[in-house]
């Protein structure tokens, strides 16, 4: 075997993945060599951190004398071939990610705020400068999704995209249903393990699934979107009251990112927590676990599971980036970031997006309240299929409670409107909750 000089990794960010590509490539990186007969051979040749001095102790023995707190460090040292950026936010990641293109070296980056936020620039930048990005790890942690829809559906026209995309909402929505955890208490254990961003706030307010929806959106549709046309909600609403009714009514409650290509080409694109089915294959994915199911017109229907989050799994789809940026130096392969290959797209505005809803209201408990709320919807011709009003067993006597209604198939603006009516009753004492009832087939 013909083993190449290593090639030289300068990687930005050394916590929970940055520690992981560490140690993956320590564990594993002989047998890329191995397995690449020869041509690919890694190292670290700099690390970017904010605090050299922080004890580490997820790693072995690091060398002090990678260590920087100056990125300029790893744009300059000619040691360092490919730039890996797992420091995470939209600033600084921004500026290492551009200036390491500028200098033409390839960049491995798990970071899909930056690339929804900032993705035109980066992507302009990386065809000009003819030197790839490359982002397994941006989408579904170590499920390889980038790839699948860049290489092997490239033959299909893709129809739609559903899943679960974010490991931290979807474990504290199982630790809430199966431990009856608090919201709180279940957000520090999915901190504890790694899942959660820096800034815990985008895993709960469903941003964090919406770049993700928006990356996948980009390369199945071929233009660039702006994150503001996305319609997305959170877990932050999803109380243990929502959880039990939508069980006893066979569902359960799941944070669904829904993207669709409608027959006139505009894209449907959505995140929100919503109600599936208890049999539907999607209810199963429990704990850090994501799911994207992808519907392509050749393909037909195809799953991909696995885990979305965590050090190792993050780590993983980073190696394999890796790889491909160490094979795309020794042999020029061609750009294989993301090529925008239309102009310009439609995004379905929320309010022709169309399902079924569960609504909460926080009423006044007294008589004709359900006949208040129904008579708006009547007015908007929106049919219920259901309304119930949990008792509270420690305060059965409440003068507050909330009352659920289910309500038919309707365009999500007509029910926007109905609800600003029903916002305005006197028994009405603070915004209603809204979560999709989805049918996915
Ligand atoms: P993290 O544990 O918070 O680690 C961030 C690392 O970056 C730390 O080593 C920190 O240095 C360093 N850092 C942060 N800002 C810096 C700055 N301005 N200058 C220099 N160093 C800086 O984050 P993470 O969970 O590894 O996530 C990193 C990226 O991967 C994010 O974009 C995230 O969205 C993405 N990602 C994470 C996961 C996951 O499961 N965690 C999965 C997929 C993708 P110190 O160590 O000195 O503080
Ligand atoms: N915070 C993210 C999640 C990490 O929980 O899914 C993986 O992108």
């Amino acid at each position: 075997m013909n083993t190449c000089s290593s090639i030289g990794i300068g990687l930005a960010g050394f916590g929970t993945v940055g520690s992981g590509v560490w140690n993956t490539l320590e564990r594993t990186g002989d047998l890329i060599t191995e397995r690449t007969g020869g041509a690919v051979a890694l190292h670290i040749a700099k690390i970017l951190v904010r605090d050299v001095a922080k004890v580490r102790a997820s790693t072995s023995a690091v060398d002090p004398a990678l260590l920087t707190t100056d990125w300029r460090q790893l744009i300059e040292d000619p040691a360092v071939d490919i730039v890996v950026e797992l420091i995470g936010g939209t600033t600084d990641a921004f500026e290492i990610v551009a200036a390491a293109l500028k200098a033409k070296k390839p960049v491995v980056t798990g970071n899909k705020a930056l690339l929804a936020e900032r993705g035109v620039e980066l992507f302009a930048l990386s065809r000009e400068m003819e030197t790839p990005i490359h982002f397994e790890a941006a989408v579904a942690g170590g499920i390889p999704i980038i790839r699948t829809v860049q290489d092997s559906f490239i033959g299909n026209q893709i129809q739609s995209f559903s899943g679960i995309i974010n490991g931290t909402s979807n474990y504290i929505l199982g630790r809430m249903t199966d431990a009856g955890l608090t919201f709180d208490v279940a957000l520090a254990e999915a901190q504890a393990l790694g899942y959660a961003e820096a800034d815990p706030t985008l895993d709960v307010n469903g941003w964090d699934a919406a770049h993700k929806a928006l990356l996948l959106s980009t390369l199945a549709y071929g233009f660039s979107i702006d994150p503001a046309e996305i319609h997305v909600s959170g877990i932050e609403q999803v109380r243990p009251a929502d959880i039990h009714f939508a069980k006893s009514l066979g569902y359960v409650v799941k944070l669904l990112a829904v993207i669709r290509q409608k027959a006139d080409g505009a894209v449907e694109l959505r995140v929100q927590p919503s109600f599936i089915a208890q049999t539907h294959i999607l209810a199963s994915v429990h704990g850090v676990f994501n799911a994207v199911a992808v519907h392509g017109d050749a393909a037909g229907e195809s799953l991909f599971y696995g885990r979305g989050a965590g050090q190792d799994p993050t780590a993983s789809s980073v190696v394999a980036d890796l790889v491909e940026a160490a094979r795309g130096l020794r042999q020029a392969s061609g750009h294989r970031g993301f090529l925008p290959y239309r102009e310009s797209g439609r995004i379905l505005p929320v309010e022709e997006t169309a399902t079924a809803y569960y609504v909460r209201f926080d009423v006044t408990d007294r008589p004709g309240v359900v006949a208040e709320i129904a008579r708006v919807l009547a007015d908007h011709r929106i049919g219920i299929s259901g309304t119930h009003s949990p008792v509270n067993p420690s305060n059965p006597d409440a003068e507050f409670v909330d009352m659920v209604f289910l309500l038919h198939t309707c365009p999500f603006g007509k029910l926007q409107t109905a609800l600003s009516e029903i916002a305005a009753l006197d028994c009405i004492n603070s915004a209603p909750v809204v979560f999709r009832i989805e049918n996915l087939g």
